[in-house]
């Protein structure tokens, strides 16, 4: 059953997409063991919002209205050398659609056609296609969807057990229906079917970028762990800034700051300190929630064959919409019930976690440094903590933070796609961010 926000007319669009993401998922996890099938398959039987797979396909479709002149490659999605009449599926002219290619070589199967020399040559030899016309969601792209579903959920799942939650998705958490072992096992195993799903895609960077995907995933927890923008007391060890692996695209994942110094010293003033803090808390958002989206979303760029400025702008819409959708979830941790939410509220604070409202609070009031710096753990800090975040509108300015990456991710939307149904239905999704209430 699709939430009824999603039900809305323009997700429509991917409606039998959506459908079938769970099925197509059970048949990628499916193990020998009994049990191990039933803590995989438990959140995928659940009412998850799936956001990041629904933004996945209506990108599909809006990057596939973008005409084939305009792509950097036509990437070749498969080819079957297997028969005489050598078909090739290609992305953006319709993923049903087998084109019968009498000279293609094994570069054109590496390196995909270029749309200008390659493709045109190809249309005139084959008047009955309409290139602009046949268009939709590749399956790699279908696959893409559901690997980041389930990359998304391994990670729920080692979630469940750091914070101790004891219910997802409107049910009881894994963690607490089986074990803690479990769900650390299920979630690993998650990931190493999401790893085989994706080399299957047989395009080697976009199995760079999703693996660093993961990286981030750990990074970005692990920066919320321990967090040495307010700890004093970390001994760092430096590696000269060489941690992040350097990146097929550039300057994609560079650090904003490099962590492994001591960033924090004493002459620094209160509001360096907390502009500090932020600088981290964004990081960390980066790379625990937008990174997977913002990687997702280049990787279905890549897979449509598109340039490399749409490639970039897919990117950043990525990263814009998915802090945007931390922001209010770390909002919704003051506002929002349990009941409502599906999950624990008012965790964050109890976990020693400072988000958004916290900091903007802190910026107006110093005495937050220290229960901030003790991660909340005396008596009575969280309680003080949640009346100054009301008392500076702490949860209203986090929602303008929130509010201003909404708008950079429209922006990112409209300059690089055509106007579609697929970009409306994206124009919405990114909108309905702001109005959610689970
Ligand atoms: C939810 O955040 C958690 C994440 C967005 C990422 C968690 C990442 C890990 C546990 C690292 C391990 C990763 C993998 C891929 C195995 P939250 O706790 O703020 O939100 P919640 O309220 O939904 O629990
Ligand atoms: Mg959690
Ligand atoms: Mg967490």
């Amino acid at each position: 059953v699709t939430p009824e926000i999603f039900q809305k007319n323009p997700l429509s669009l991917v409606s039998n997409e959506m459908n079938t993401l769970a099925i197509n998922i059970m048949s990628l996890i499916s193990s020998g063991h009994p049990t191990l099938n039933r803590v995989t398959s438990y959140y995928f039987e659940a009412e998850g919002k799936k956001v990041r797979p629904l933004l996945v396909l209506l990108l599909s479709r809006a990057l596939s209205a973008i005409p084939v002149e305009q792509r950097n490659r036509i990437a070749i999605d498969e080819f079957d050398f297997s028969n005489d009449k050598k078909l090739a599926k290609i992305p953006g002219i319709g993923s049903l659609f087998d084109l019968p290619l009498n000279n293609i070589s094994p570069l054109h199967v590496l390196h995909g056609i270029k749309p200008l020399n390659d493709l045109t040559k190809m249309a005139s030899s084959f008047p009955e296609v309409d290139f602009d016309k046949e268009r939709g969601i590749l399956p790699k792209q279908r696959r893409l969807a559901e690997v980041v579903e389930m990359i998304h959920t391994a990670s729920l799942l080692h979630d469940d057990v750091i914070d101790h939650s004891d219910t997802r998705r409107g049910k009881p958490s894994v963690n607490s229906t089986f074990t803690n072992k479990m769900a650390v096992l299920a979630g690993d195993f998650l990931l190493g079917r999401a790893t085989v799903a994706i080399s299957r895609l047989r395009n080697r960077e976009v199995v760079e970028l999703m693996s660093n995907s993961i990286a981030n995933l750990v990074e970005g927890e692990f920066m919320q762990l321990k967090n040495v923008a307010i700890d004093n007391d970390v001994s760092y060890i430096t590696d000269g800034g060489k941690k992040q692996l350097p990146l097929p695209t550039g300057k994609l994942d560079l650090p904003v700051h490099d962590y492994s110094v001591p960033i924090l010293s004493n002459n620094l003033s209160h509001q360096e300190k907390v502009d500090l803090a932020f600088e981290y808390y964004l990081h960390k958002t980066y790379l625990k929630t937008a990174s997977l989206i913002s990687i997702a979303l280049r990787s279905t760029a890549i897979l449509s064959g598109a340039n490399h400025q749409v490639i970039d702008e897919c990117y950043e819409y990525g990263r814009n919409i998915g802090i945007c959708f931390q922001l209010i979830d770390d909002l919704m941790d003051f506002t929002v019930s349990k009941k409502d939410l599906g999950k624990p509220v008012g965790a964050d604070l109890e976990l020693g976690i400072a988000t958004a409202p916290v900091l903007y609070a802190w910026r107006e009031d110093v005495s937050l440094g220290p229960m901030i710096e003790r991660n909340f753990s005396q008596p009575g800090d969280v309680k003080k903590a949640t009346e100054a975040v009301h008392k500076y509108g702490g949860v209203e300015k986090t929602r303008k933070l929130a509010e201003e990456y909404r708008d950079k991710a429209l922006k990112n939307l409209r300059s690089v796609l055509p106007e579609s149904d697929s970009r409306s239905a994206l124009e919405f999704l990114t909108n309905s961010i702001l109005t959610r209430r689970k």
